[in-house]
């Protein structure tokens, strides 16, 4: 990457209105039902990704991230909502640097996995995405077997010694509520699954590099409503081991399976915060209006 130029965070680029000033929303009450309330995080707990003041260009001249400074928590599910084209795909896709081969791209500020900058010098793609996972929209299986899809990461980054790739195979595909479906075609070409047991077998597949962070960009917006629970249900037991960072346009499903929300608004995050409080008493007004459906 090329950075343009050392920008050091600027802290308090993100509006915070006092979310005590904010009215209540009673229909957002009414019709969503947020998971079990908790702290957003746990104080003291160390974020697993950090942007700070983080600018991204596709072309080097208009920007597509306008200065994102934002905390992942470890093991919980954050959502990132906002109207098309406001450039949650490009964040998602920063933080494992799957931009790099776009070559006008610029970026500045900084992104740290566990308090390390993930453009440090010397840094070693594969091992970065080894240790960042992503799920696309479109389920993009290998055109291998279903085993082997799974099996590739393990094999290919030499995580586990071979005799157990098996066993490797076995529990992500049961992680990723597959196993029962496919045990007995495990031979057979994963391209040849239904579009939702493909979405499950790219989940498994990201599960076999056993990574720390898990990136899901509208992981759901392909599959049908059993496919979609089946998900859900799977990134909720998944955040006791991962921490997982998804895109998505419903905002039931945000609601539902997601920890803490950001709202991201023309390149820019306009809020955060516990998933509960954005829903029911949004701090920014944009916010409440895209929560609402009045825009986007
Ligand atoms: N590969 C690319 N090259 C150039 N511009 C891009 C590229 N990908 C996205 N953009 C632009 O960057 C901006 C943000 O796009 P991005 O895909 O991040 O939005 P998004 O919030 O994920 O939208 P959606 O909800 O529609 O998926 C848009 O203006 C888009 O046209
Ligand atoms: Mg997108």
């Amino acid at each position: 990457m090329s950075p343009m130029t050392t920008n050091p965070a600027r802290p308090g680029s993100v509006p915070a209105p006092s979310p005590a000033a904010a009215p209540a929303l009673p229909l957002l009450r009414t019709t969503l039902t947020p998971r079990a309330a908790g702290p957003a995080t746990a104080p003291g707990t160390a974020p697993a990704v950090s942007a700070r003041d983080f600018r991204f260009s596709y072309d080097g001249r208009t920007p597509t991230l306008k200065g994102i400074t934002l905390d992942i928590a470890p093991r919980m599910v954050t959502a990132i909502i906002g109207p098309s084209g406001c450039g949650k795909s490009t964040f998602l896709r920063s933080i494992n640097r799957m931009h790099d081969l776009i070559p006008a791209h610029r970026y500045e500020g900084e992104i740290l996995l566990h308090g390390t900058s993930i453009f440090a010098p010397g840094t070693d793609l594969v091992s970065l995405r080894q240790r960042v996972g992503m799920v696309f929209q479109r389920p993009n299986p290998f055109p291998k077997s279903i085993y082997d899809n799974v099996a590739y990461g393990p094999t290919l980054n030499r995580l586990v010694p071979r005799r157990d790739v098996p066993d490797v195979v076995e529990r992500c595909l049961r992680q990723a509520a597959l196993w029962d479906e496919v045990k007995d075609r495990l031979d057979e070409p994963g391209t040849g699954l239904s579009g939702g047991q493909q979405q499950r077998l790219c989940i498994a597949r990201a599960l076999g590099n056993q990574p720390d962070v898990l990136l899901m960009d509208e992981p759901c917006s392909a599959l049908d409503p059993i496919a979609t629970q089946k998900v859900e249900e799977l990134i909720f037991e998944l955040k006791a081991a991962y921490t997982i960072v998804i895109v998505t346009h419903n905002m039931q499903q945000a609601a539902r399976v997601s920890d803490v929300t950001a709202f991201f608004d023309r390149g820019e995050l306009i809020e955060t915060g516990d998933t509960e409080r954005v829903f029911t008493t949004p701090a920014n007004e944009r916010t409440e209006a895209y929560i609402t459906g009045r825009f986007g």
